[in-house]
């Protein structure tokens, strides 16, 4: 089933970058969305961009009980829940050799574990509705990069979870589409990238558009892992 006009989807990270344009062109096919993530301001002014369909929950998705909470005020809410984008994410880098215990582990808290656990907490109702996951992963899941130790573990883990969830989804009805991007100009490059490198990223209003046409394709075709790239290498300066 696509996604119908009284579609409810819970996107995390909603409040920007990838998640607030997969929630911008979900909104733009008359699929209600439920922004989440930790700042309650910023997911507010995200949410008012979209008209009033969107809403809010502000929860630290590695807090216990956050996903179940996000799951539970969504369906008291809206009754159901046919799609659920996560886009929440952190990006850090150090060498391997100097990631910290609390490096480490945020990273897979929120990458991963915060992703199986909202999983878990909206199966039954994805299944319910023959809804569909959408797990914003990396291209640094399948490429290495030096100074991504955590991160790509975190994300070489969320492709497997989501390769396991495609084949378990069958069964239920559920889609699994998982989104393999590499550089997209969002925040998470603040400090870590200069303004002409940024300039020449994928823009997160594109990868938007894929999403919720991804989501929006018939639902006898099963999308296996999708890689994206800009056209050419953002880090390498064109020829003069
Ligand atoms: N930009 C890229 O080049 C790129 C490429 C490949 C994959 N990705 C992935 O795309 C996803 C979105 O990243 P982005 O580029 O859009 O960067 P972003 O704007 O920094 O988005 C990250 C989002 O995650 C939310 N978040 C972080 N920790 C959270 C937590 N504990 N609980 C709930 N929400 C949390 C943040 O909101 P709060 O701070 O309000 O919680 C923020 O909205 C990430 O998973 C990232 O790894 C990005």
């Amino acid at each position: 089933m696509t996604p119908q006009s009284d579609s409810i989807a819970v996107v995390t990270g909603g409040g920007s970058g990838i998640g607030l344009a997969c929630a911008s062109a979900l909104s733009a096919r008359s699929v209600s969305c439920v922004l989440v993530g930790r700042r309650q301001e910023r997911l507010e002014a995200a949410a008012a961009t979209l008209g009033a369909s969107a809403t809010v929950v502000t929860a630290d998705l590695t807090e216990p009980g956050a996903p179940e909470r996000v799951v539970a005020e969504t369906l008291a809410a809206h009754g159901r829940i046919d799609v659920i984008v996560h886009s929440a994410g952190v990006f850090e880098k150090a060498p391997a050799s100097q990631v910290t215990p609390d490096h480490w582990q945020r990273v897979l808290d929120v990458n991963l574990s915060a992703v199986m656990a909202l999983t878990r907490a909206g199966w039954e109702a994805l299944s319910q509705s023959g809804g569909q996951i959408v797990l914003i992963s990396s291209i640094a899941a399948v490429q290495a990069f030096e100074g991504n130790a955590a991160y790509a573990a975190s994300k070489g883990g969320l492709n497997a979870l989501g390769e396991v969830l495609r084949l378990e989804g069958r069964e239920r009805g559920i889609r699994v589409i998982t989104l393999s991007p590499a550089q997209i100009d969002t925040e998470l490059w603040d400090g870590k990238a200069p303004e002409r490198v940024r300039a020449r990223m994928m823009p997160a209003a594109g990868v938007g558009e894929l999403v919720a046409d991804l989501v929006g394709t018939d639902r006898r075709i099963d999308i296996g892992p999708v890689v994206i790239r800009p056209v050419q290498d953002p880090w390498v300066e064109p020829e003069p």
